[in-house]
């Protein structure tokens, strides 16, 4: 049985079926700053470039700025033309674009987090200044890190061997933030017995997630940066050549122990939170 609907109302009834679809989603935002710490690495910029290439392929139309918050790294890599959030933001603001989302790729919201909120502050407090929305990074919340412990289980899925351990290194800071890591081993934990959780900087410190090792008698593990890219750190703090890399460390405590190069960028499925992250920053702008 059909209704019978009055000529005159179908105008309305169209108009109010299009406020409800989600069509043009993202219609109101004109562009994305994709934050990043930065590297003095030419192999982890090419990292950086390449998640650039995926923005701009999921949002076609939409240019794509990139910064460093690393002032270090701005100042010593100076033939990379990134500049600081703030200088980023201005030259869009110049640019005329008026509704800016900014993706940080940033593992832990801590300290450059902190960096990137100040800088959108001060900037929105200017009169005319676009509007932003600032995505979260990639270990916010309990789903985040759930999905981030799975991709990492599923990508090592293929070269892994019978029994070997996954080990995430994390960064580690003195931000508040750093509970992020123990929070990330209960979710590693309930993705696979096998799977531990250390920082370089920070707790569970190396001697910490390798007494978990020890206990569970754990022969074979292979370390994964949980780091965005894999830079100076992956480089030598975990696969160095030095006594005191993880990679040593763990050898000399008796356990066969590979290194993955790969930061957690060049995994699709991680780099999917992010995206995921950017699509609500986005969606904000509406
Ligand atoms: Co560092």
């Amino acid at each position: 049985m059909f209704f019978r609907i009055n000529r005159t109302l179908i105008p309305v009834l169209l108009l109010s079926l299009l406020l409800v679809l989600p069509t043009g989603a993202f219609a109101a935002a004109d562009s994305i700053l994709l934050v990043v710490f930065g590297s003095s690495e030419p192999s982890a910029r090419a990292v950086y470039a390449e998640v650039q290439k995926q923005i701009e392929a999921a949002h076609p139309g939409l240019p794509v700025y990139t910064a460093w918050t690393s002032a270090h790294l701005r100042g010593t890599v100076k033939k990379e033309s990134s500049e600081a959030p703030e200088a980023v933001l201005e030259t869009m603001k110049a640019k005329g674009l008026k509704d800016i989302a900014v993706l940080p790729l940033l593992v832990i919201p801590g300290f450059e987090y902190n960096e990137i909120v100040a800088a959108m502050q001060a900037f929105s407090a200017a009169p005319g200044a676009p509007k932003t929305s600032l995505a979260q990074p990639l270990l916010t919340l309990p789903e985040d890190m759930e999905a981030v412990a799975a991709a990492v289980r599923d990508g090592l899925a293929a070269s892994r061997t019978r029994g070997e351990a996954i080990v995430l290194v994390g960064h580690g800071t003195h931000h508040p933030a750093v509970v992020a890591y123990p929070a990330m081993q209960y979710f590693c934990t309930a993705a696979d017995a096998r799977m531990y959780v250390g920082t370089i900087e920070g707790r569970p410190t190396r001697d910490e997630a390798l007494a978990v090792l020890k206990k569970d008698k754990i022969a074979a593990a292979c370390l994964v940066p949980l780091l965005a890219i894999a830079g100076d750190h992956a480089k030598n703090d975990i696969g160095g050549d030095e006594p005191d890399s993880w990679k040593n460390v763990f050898t000399a405590a008796g356990i066969k122990t590979r290194v993955q190069s790969a930061g957690l960028a060049q995994n699709p499925k991680v780099l999917a939170v992010w995206l995921a992250h950017l699509d609500a920053a986005l969606a904000e702008l509406n």
